[in-house]
């Protein structure tokens, strides 16, 4: 498994330029990923979505959706998906599973960063990230998402809102929470 630390990803399109014979190359800024990828086990994740109550009808946003495959668990379940990724070559990898699995139609791969995608759309939405993103999304989710909609992130909580519910299966554990009305909302966190 690779590490959850932030590797780098080159988004930027290496422009060569080309004078008097001498080739100069420019790179443009590098955006970081907030976590590396490390695989949920497909099964692991039919457990958490199949415990949240994944059905059809759910719209689940997945946040940094590696190869795509718990958006295809997801969609098995009957449910529409928004995987959104930052890594170029992992989003790649996320549209060809959800093809190969043919569910292609019920499923958006946007290659993108979280924290500029609008999945206000999503009444799910399942992360893997680190507890510091984690702190980071939930101000967006505030938002962004209606009242109602179900969070699930595997391993980490937020550091301020407890879980309102844990699944713990041998070596992973899932939480999750639903997000409350808005004046309720206020009095969190
Ligand atoms: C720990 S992996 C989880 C992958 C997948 N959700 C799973 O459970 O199999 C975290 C993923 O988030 C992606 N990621 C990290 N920061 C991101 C960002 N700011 N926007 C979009 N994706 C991001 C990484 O490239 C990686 O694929």
């Amino acid at each position: 498994m690779r590490s959850l630390r932030r590797p780098t990803v080159a988004l930027g399109r290496a422009v060569a330029i080309s004078a008097l014979g001498i080739s100069l190359v420019a790179c443009a800024p590098r955006r970081q990923v907030d976590v590396g990828w490390a695989p949920t086990p497909t099964a692991i994740a039919a457990q958490g979505l199949e415990w949240l109550g994944v059905h059809k009808g759910d719209v689940v946003a997945e946040l940094g959706c590696g190869d795509g495959r718990v958006a295809v668990v997801a969609a098995q379940l009957g449910a529409d998906g928004l995987c959104v990724e930052l890594d170029p070559l992992l989003a790649a990898k996320a549209r060809a599973a959800v093809a190969q699995a043919g569910v292609a139609d019920h499923v958006r791969v946007i290659e993108g960063d979280i924290f500029q995608t609008d999945f206000s759309r999503a009444n799910v939405v399942f992360f893997f990230l680190l507890p510091s993103v984690n702190d980071r999304l939930l101000p967006l989710f505030r938002r962004q998402l209606k009242p109602g909609t179900r969070l699930l992130s595997r391993e980490f909580q937020f550091r301020e809102w407890p879980a309102e519910q844990t699944l713990s299966l041998p070596g992973f554990t899932f939480y999750a929470w639903t997000l409350p009305p808005r004046a309720v909302a206020a009095d969190h966190p």
